[in-house]
C-alpha cells in the first residue's frame, strides 16, 4: 500500500474515485467539496437540501460522476459537527472511507486531508492521521481464511491545492505510514492463536525488528533465567513445555548520555490459562492475547528504529506461556525475584506481576531510570474503565503525565487511578515479602502497585491495557480483534523525550 501527497485540483484526478467532505449543517458547500458540485450541476448541494446527504460523521455517499468528472466515482465523506472535529476524528473517517472503498474493489483513489482547512490541523498533522487512519483502518486478520479475498487498494493519493503545504502533507503522510505499520504488527501478534505465537516466535519477531534498524538483541533462554535468578518468571514458566525467553532489545540514540534513556517493559503472557488456578472456558477465551503488552513494545521499537530519535530505548519482554503443567507453581509456593524480594504466590491466574517483576528488577539493575510497562494485568480496570480508557499509574506524577499527554497528542486515552500507600497492606503476606494478589476491591491498583515494589528509584508507570487491547467489534481506527494501544503513545513518547534534546527527524524512507 502507497500512501502519498500530490499537488492539484482533486476534482480533475483521474482515479476509480476521489474523495471529499463535508462538515454537518453546510448547505453550500466550498472548497474541494464546492468545485466538485459545480462540476457535477449541483448534485451535491441538491442531495443536501433533499436531505440525503447531512454530513454526519461517518456518513459515506457515492456518487457515479457519469463522464462528467475525470473520475469514476465521488465520495462525500460526512465530518460531524466541526466544533468537536479533530484529529482523532479525522483519523476514524479516512479509515472508514478507506474500508468501504477496498470492499467496493478499488484500487486507487484520491481523498482530501479531512481537517487541513476548516478543521484546523496544520499540513503535516493531516497528512499524518490521513495515513494513520488509512493504514489502520485497512489492516484485518484473515491469513487464516483458505477463501480470504485479497485487498484491492493499491494506492491512496493525498490531494492539496495549495502547493505550499504538499511536501508537508507528504512528510507527515510518510511517518503516519511507519507509526500505522508499528501499530499494526502489534495487532498482528494479538491476533495469533497461541499454538503461533509462541514466546520462540516473539523472539524471531524482536530479532526480525531489531535487524531492520541495527539494534541489539539479546535473548535469555529459560537457563538464563534460573541462572539469573528470575525465580517469579521462572516460576509462572515452569508449568510449561514452551521455552520462555526474556528478550531485550537495544536502541541506542544517544550513547553518550545514558541518563537520556528509556525502558519499555511488555507483558509476554503468549497464553494465559490461569495456572493450577486455571481460569473458565469463557476467561480463557481471549488469553492468546496476554502477550500484547510485550507485542506493542516490540512494535513501537519498530517505529523508534525507523525514526532514530536521540535517545536510548530499550525494550524488555519477558514472554512465557502460563500453563497448569505437571511442573507448574501451586498457590502457596514462594518464589524469590532478581533483586531478592520474595512472593508468596496467592493465585497462578496473578501471573502477569510476576513476570513483570523480573523484568523491572532487569530494567533497574541495567540503570534505566524512566520505565513504562504495558501489560493486559487484570479484568478488573475493565470494571474501573471499561475500554474507554487505560488505565495507567505509577510513583512519579510528571512522568505518568507526560505519557497521558503522549497517549492525548495520538489518541489513546489513559485515565490515572491512585495508588495511595494504604492499598499496600492488601498484598501483605504472612510469610514473604509481599503476594502476588490483593484484596476484596482494587485489583487493578493492588496489581499495579505489585509490579511497582520493583521500581527502587526509577520513574515508572503502568498501563493496564486488559481492556483496550481488543475490540469485539469494528470501531473507528479499529477492526474486531487486537487493536495495537497503545504503540502510537510509546512512540510519541520515545519522541517527544527526544525532542528535548534535538529537533524530531522524520522517517527514513
Ligand atoms: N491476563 C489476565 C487479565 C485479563 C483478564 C486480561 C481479562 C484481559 C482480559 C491476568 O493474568 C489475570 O488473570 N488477572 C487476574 C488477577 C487475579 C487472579 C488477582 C484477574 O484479573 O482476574
Ligand atoms: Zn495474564
Ligand atoms: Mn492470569
Amino acid at each position: 500500500m502507497k500512501i502519498y501527497a500530490v499537488h492539484g485540483n482533486i476534482s480533475e484526478r483521474e482515479d476509480a474515485a476521489i474523495v471529499v467532505n463535508l462538515f454537518e449543517g453546510v448547505t453550500d458547500p466550498g472548497g474541494a467539496t464546492g468545485a466538485v458540485d459545480a462540476a457535477l450541476g449541483g448534485a451535491v448541494s441538491d442531495l443536501i437540501a433533499e436531505g440525503d446527504v447531512s454530513g454526519s460523521r461517518g456518513e459515506h455517499t457515492l456518487i457515479y460522476t457519469l463522464g462528467r468528472l475525470p473520475a469514476k466515482r465521488v465520495v462525500i465523506a460526512g465530518l460531524g459537527d466541526q466544533s468537536s472535529f479533530g484529529a482523532n476524528e479525522a483519523r476514524d473517517v479516512h479509515a472508514g472511507v478507506a474500508r468501504l472503498l477496498n470492499s467496493k474493489g478499488v484500487r486507487s483513489y484520491s481523498t482530501v486531508a479531512h481537517g487541513a482547512g476548516a478543521g484546523g490541523m496544520d499540513a503535516s498533522a493531516a497528512g499524518r492521521v490521513a495515513a494513520e487512519g488509512i493504514a489502520l483502518g485497512l489492516y484485518s486478520f484473515d491469513k487464516y481464511k483458505s477463501a480470504a479475498a485479497p485487498s484491492s487498494l493499491e494506492s491512496v493519493a493525498i490531494v492539496e491545492f495549495d502547493r505550499d503545504r504538499v511536501g508537508a502533507i507528504g512528510e507527515g503522510a510518510s511517518d503516519g505510514v511507519v507509526v500505522a505499520d508499528a501499530a499494526n504488527l502489534a495487532r498482528e501478534m494479538g491476533n495469533e492463536p497461541a499454538n503461533y505465537m509462541t514466546p520462540t516466535r516473539m523472539a524471531e519477531i524482536a530479532l526480525e525488528v531489531a535487524q531492520e534498524s541495527g539494534m541489539e538483541l539479546t535473548v535469555l533462554e529459560r537457563s538464563d533465567i534460573e541462572r539469573l535468578g528470575m525465580g517469579a518468571l521462572a516460576g509462572v514458566a515452569q508449568g510449561s513445555e514452551e521455552p520462555p525467553k526474556f528478550i531485550v532489545m537495544r536502541y541506542h540514540g544517544d550513547p553518550e548520555n545514558p541518563e537520556n534513556n528509556l525502558a519499555l517493559l511488555g507483558k509476554g503472557i503468549t497464553f494465559d490459562s490461569g495456572g493450577l488456578d486455571i481460569k473458565s472456558a469463557s476467561g480463557m477465551l481471549t488469553m492468546k492475547s496476554d502477550m500484547s503488552g510485550g507485542a506493542c513494545v516490540i512494535a513501537a521499537m519498530k517505529a523508534i528504529g525507523a525514526f532514530e530519535p536521540k535517545i536510548n530505548v530499550w525494550a524488555i519482554v519477558p514472554a512465557t506461556e502460563n500453563m497448569p503443567g505437571r511442573r507448574a507453581q501451586r498457590p502457596g509456593d514462594v518464589v524469590r525475584a532478581m533483586n531478592g524480594k520474595t512472593i508468596e504466590i496467592g493465585n497462578t491466574d496473578a501471573e502477569g506481576r510476576l513476570v513483570l517483576a523480573d523484568a523491572m528488577c532487569y530494567a533497574v539493575e541495567n540503570r534505566l531510570t524512566r520505565i513504562v510497562d504495558v501489560a493486559t494485568l487484570t479484568g478488573a480496570v475493565r470494571v474501573a474503565l471499561g475500554d474507554a480508557a487505560t488505565g495507567i499509574f505509577g510513583n512519579d506524577q510528571a512522568w505518568i503525565d507526560r505519557i497521558v499527554d503522549a497517549g492525548a497528542a495520538v489518541g489513546e486515552r489513559m485515565w490515572q487511578l491512585p495508588t495511595y500507600d494504604s492499598y499496600k497492606s492488601d498484598y501483605r503476606s504472612d510469610i514473604a515479602d509481599i503476594k502476588n494478589t490483593g484484596g476484596a476491591g482494587a485489583g487493578a491498583i493492588a496489581g499495579a502497585l505489585i509490579i511497582g515494589e520493583f521500581a527502587a528509584d526509577s520513574s515508572w508507570a503502568h498501563l493496564d491495557i486488559a481492556a483496550t487491547t481488543r475490540t469485539t467489534s469494528a470501531r473507528g481506527i479499529n477492526p474486531k480483534g487486537s487493536t495495537g494501544v497503545p504503540v502510537r503513545t510509546l512512540v510519541e513518547l520515545a519522541m517527544s523525550l527526544a525532542v528535548d534534546e534535538q529537533p524530531k527527524k522524520t522517517a527514513k524512507a
